[in-house]
Formats: C-alpha cells, structure tokens, sequence
C-alpha cells in the first residue's frame, strides 16, 4: 500500500538535512516496577532494574536525528559510567554530541518506580545538567547560530536556557519552549525570545489558570480564548498536546489560527517518552522549512510510534521504521 501523503512527508525532512540545535538534560532513568509503591521508611521488593536513557532535551534531539536531521546536542555530562551510556545512545541516534561539556560528578539521573497500576513516584537528580551555564552556552553560539531551529526545555538552569533563547532570536533560529517540567512564571526575556510553545494539557491549563474539563473533553473547549491568553502570555504560536486525544497548533498570525492535529490510533504500551517524540518531531520539521501544522501532523505518527514501545528514547523510531508500521 502507499504511504499517505503525511508519512510522505517524512521523506522531506530525512532528505532535506535541517540543522538543530537542543540545549538541555541527559539523565540515565532507573527504573523498578514494584507490586505498590513504597511509604516513608518503607522498603518493598521490585522487579529488574531497567536502566534507559532520557531527559527531555536528550529525548528531544533523539527524535529529531532518528528522523534524519542534523542535530547538535549541547548540555552537560558528568565523569560517570553513564555519561558514556548517554552519549553512545544519542550518537547511535545521529546526535552530535561533540559539543556535549563533560563535568566531574554524576550525570543526571532520574529514580523511578512504577507500581501494577502504572502510577509512579519519581526523583530528579539533575547531576552534571546544573552545571550548564551562560557561559558554556556563550562559548557554543555558532552552534545555535547556525541551526534554523533551537529546542529549550526546563531541566537545565534557567539562566543557561534563557542566554540560548537569546542568540537563537538575534541570530533569527526559531526557538521551541518546552515549558516542562512546569514553571508558572518564565523570566520575560525567555518569553520574548522564544518564538513558538510546546505543552501538554495539564501544563496549559495550570498556565493559562483554566480548569480541566471534567470528561476530559479538551477539544470541546473555546480554543480561541484560550488562544488570547496565550498571546497575553507573550505566545502567537503554541502547541497543545493532548495525550491519546491529539494535539492542537494555534497560530494567530496564520490566516487557520486553530487546527486540531487527529491522534494516530496505535496499541499503546508505555507512552514515555511521547512529548519529547512529538517536540523533536516539531524541530526537524521547522529545520525542513515545513510549516508548523506539516510538523504537527508528522509530529502525531512519530509520537504515536513511540507510544507502542518501553522507555522514552528506547521506544523511539527511524523514518522507515515508522512509516513502516503506518503503512
Ligand atoms: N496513547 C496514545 N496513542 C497515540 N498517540 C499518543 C498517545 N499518547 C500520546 N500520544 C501522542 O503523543 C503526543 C504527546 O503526548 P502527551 O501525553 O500530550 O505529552 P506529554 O508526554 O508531554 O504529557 C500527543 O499529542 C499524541 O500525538
Ligand atoms: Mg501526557
């Protein structure tokens, strides 16, 4: 069967060699699957340990190389045996991780566990991502300077992700804000130099102060006031994502300000990981010179994919490999 003409366009991005730029966390997760969680002072017996890489930026430009764009990593690892872990996997992604500074210490790490009912505690040991600063990221302006598109998330220090925000804009990179994990207040110079939002729909409705809809029905809600206060925030552009129920881009300086994205149906085993698929997915789209509601599309089949697999990055797949499975 042929591909339809939204997998086709994976094509687009795997041949057209877009730079980005990701600037932000690595962490190795463990994780331990235990019958209930454990209460304060409590030890309980858990399954294998997994051990897997992630953070929300490694994740991110993972995603976006396995899709075939050139992608720079810039963040921090530390002198322990998972920075060599981490890095191995993001280079057998395609990341470059050249640029990547390496620290004494640990590498950051995230301790999980995950109880028969998939609810979860989890600790971040943010490790050598706290040590990236303005001037590592001053010292890596060309890097950002020379990328059509930038990703920025929460897990490194502010101050870090705020400078890159900074020469991307006046070097006219566009920038993606992932404002996760969540932060209600974002320094007003990260605002004004980020171009476009990325968050799910518990993160917008904690930002914009909505409630959540009771059945769950985000798409009955009025998009368009909801839309408003993304510009009063300081964002003409955002993307909404929206779990098993798709995503929405608004775009208010295009002439379609709404478009809601469908979600593709797939046999969900652990949707890990799919945020930063579906924002890695957005990156390589923008550096292909798609338009955002294309990315947004493709953004869809690549995050659905890495909902049919464990893990984040681990779950992740190339662009014959998804098309693959769509076909
Ligand atoms: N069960 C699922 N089936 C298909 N697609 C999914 C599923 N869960 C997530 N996705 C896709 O991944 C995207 C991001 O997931 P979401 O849960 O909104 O992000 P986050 O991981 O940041 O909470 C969604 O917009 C959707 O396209
Ligand atoms: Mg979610």
């Amino acid at each position: 069967m042929a591909l339809n003409e939204t997998l086709h366009k994976l094509d687009t991005i795997a041949h057209s060699h877009g730079t980005v730029a990701v600037l932000g966390s690595m962490n190795a997760d463990y994780t331990v699957t235990t019958p209930r969680l454990p209460g304060p002072g409590e030890t309980v017996t858990g399954g294998p340990l997994t051990i897997l890489p992630g953070g929300k930026s490694g994740n991110q430009a993972a995603a976006a190389a396995l899709l075939g764009a050139r992608v720079q990593m810039l963040g921090a690892v530390g002198s322990d045996s998972n920075a060599h872990f981490l890095l191995d996997k993001l280079q057998s992604a395609g990341v470059d991780t050249s640029a990547v500074l390496k620290t004494n210490g640990p590498s950051g790490t995230t301790v999980i566990t995950v109880d028969a009912h998939g609810e979860n505690t989890i600790v971040y040991s943010p490790g050598s991502n706290a040590t990236v600063s303005p001037d590592y990221v001053a010292a890596h302006k060309r890097v950002i300077e020379q990328a059509s598109a930038l990703g920025l998330c929460l897990e490194s220090p502010i101050e870090a992700v705020t400078a890159a925000a900074r020469i991307a804009h006046a070097a006219g990179t566009r920038v993606l804000l992932n404002d996760s994990p969540f932060s209600a207040t974002l320094p007003p110079e990260l605002i004004k130099n980020s171009d476009i939002l990325l968050v799910n729909e518990h993160e917008t409705a904690q930002l914009l102060g909505i409630d959540e809809p009771e059945d769950d029905d985000w798409h009955a809600l009025d998009w368009g006031r909801l839309q408003e206060k993304f510009h009063h925030f300081g964002f003409d552009e955002a993307i909404v994502t929206l779990g098993a129920h798709g995503s929405i881009v608004l775009d208010r300086t295009s002439e379609e300000p709404i478009v809601s994205i469908r979600p593709v149906s797939v046999d969900a085993v652990d949707t890990t990981g799919c945020g930063d698929a579906y924002m890695g997915t957005i990156l390589a789209g923008l550096a292909s010179h798609l338009t955002l509601v294309e990315s947004a599309r493709l953004a869809s089949y690549v995050s659905a994919y890495a909902a049919t697999g464990h893990g984040a990055q681990a779950s992740y797949g190339t662009t014959s490999q998804i098309q693959a499975l769509f076909v």
